[in-house]
């Protein structure tokens, strides 16, 4: 696996990393299993995917104790990225940026990991009721005490963001702000052949300082791997089940982006698919960038590793440049 090397503080990371969301917390939870993501996660570390990606809030908490079952073996071998922040009650999720707070989510996901130290400990939302500055001093504080080593900032979800608004605007302001308290390592934010808006303003603004990009979704939610028909339906408490990109006809109209996923992947090979060429497009912008495909299962980890290798030609990104926008709103 090609390593990639991100934020001021010279992070090292696997040049693909895995997306741990899925296996307990958002999609087709009865497929939520703890002993295949178990070995999930130790196919990702065999396979040099090192950069492990959960939070609190997946679960809540049980994606945590699920990654640390596996650092518990293998901490050396792992990146781990974790998230504070955002606390998830029965119908609602709220940001808590107190200091307070941030100190002791930050114990209890050293404990749920089972390690001493998190490698990127990320601000999952700014709270509105405190100033950035504050919650990012208290982080900056876990990095004087050893039990943090660098700091991420996660973007605003395009749901938080006024309609017509710059869907990064604020976040930029966040990151501006923050900086000068203390240096932010890495950005997380979607990013994806289908959702590009971090190529206007985000994604330069981490390259111009060193910043790496994690990129969210890189698979739109697994769309973009074209094994999601139209029309199949997803389970109830599944996001995708009221998403408007995620209904029959708006995953009827996006079929010529996969298709044309597909076409750039056959000219790469029989056993080439159209999620390592989405994942493919996604490294190709930049060293700075890992992309953080989520998945539960053994197989779309082995797949999603090979996409590292894989090198798009001229003539796929002129392809891929000129696929259709995409239908249906994103909040
Ligand atoms: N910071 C933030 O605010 C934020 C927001 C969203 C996400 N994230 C992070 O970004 C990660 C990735 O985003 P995501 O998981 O929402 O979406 P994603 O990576 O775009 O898509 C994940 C979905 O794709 C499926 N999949 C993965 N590889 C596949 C393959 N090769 N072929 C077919 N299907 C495949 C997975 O299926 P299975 O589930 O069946 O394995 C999963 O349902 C998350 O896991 C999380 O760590 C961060």
């Amino acid at each position: 696996m090609e390593r990639r090397t991100i934020g001021a503080t010279a992070l090292d990371v696997g040049a693909i990393g895995l997306g741990c969301m899925p296996m307990s917390w958002a999609y087709s939870r009865s497929e939520q299993r703890g002993d295949r993501s178990l070995r999930t996660v130790h196919a990702a570390l065999d396979a040099g995917v090192n950069l492990l990606d959960t939070a609190d809030m997946y679960g809540p908490f049980t994606n945590e104790l699920l990654v640390g079952r596996a650092l518990k073996e293998r901490r050396s071998e792992a990146f781990v990225s974790t998230k504070c922040g955002l606390l998830v009650g029965d119908q609602h999720v709220v940001a808590n940026g107190r200091p307070g707070y941030v100190r002791r989510a930050c114990d209890a996901s050293l404990r749920r990991l089972q390690t001493d130290v998190i490698d990127l400990y990320q601000l999952h939302r700014a709270d509105p009721e405190v100033p950035v500055e504050e919650t990012w001093g208290a982080m900056a504080e876990l990095v004087s005490a050893g039990k943090v080593r660098a700091l991420g900032l996660c973007a605003v979800g395009a749901r938080a963001v006024r309609r017509g608004a710059d869907l990064h605007e604020g976040t930029i302001r966040q990151l501006d702000r923050v900086q000068q308290v203390f240096p932010v390592a890495a950005v997380e934010a979607e990013l994806s052949v289908w959702s590009r808006e971090a190529l206007a303003r985000l994604l330069p603004w981490c390259a111009a300082r060193g910043v790496g990009f994690l990129a969210a979704m890189p698979l739109g939610s697994g769309y973009l791997t074209g094994t999601l028909t139209p029309g199949g339906g997803f389970e109830p408490d599944d996001p995708r089940a009221r998403h408007p990109r995620f209904t029959a006809e708006m995953m009827a109209a996006n079929q010529p982006i996969v298709a044309g996923l597909r076409r750039v992947a056959a000219r790469h090979g029989a056993d080439v698919t159209p999620a390592q060429v989405a994942l493919a497009w996604v490294l190709g912008l930049g060293r700075h960038v890992v992309p953080v495909p989520g998945a539960k299962r053994e197989r779309w980890v082995a797949e999603n590793a090979r996409a590292a290798a894989l090198r798009l030609t001229a003539e796929d990104l002129t392809e891929i440049a000129a696929l259709p926008a995409p239908r249906g709103s994103w909040d």
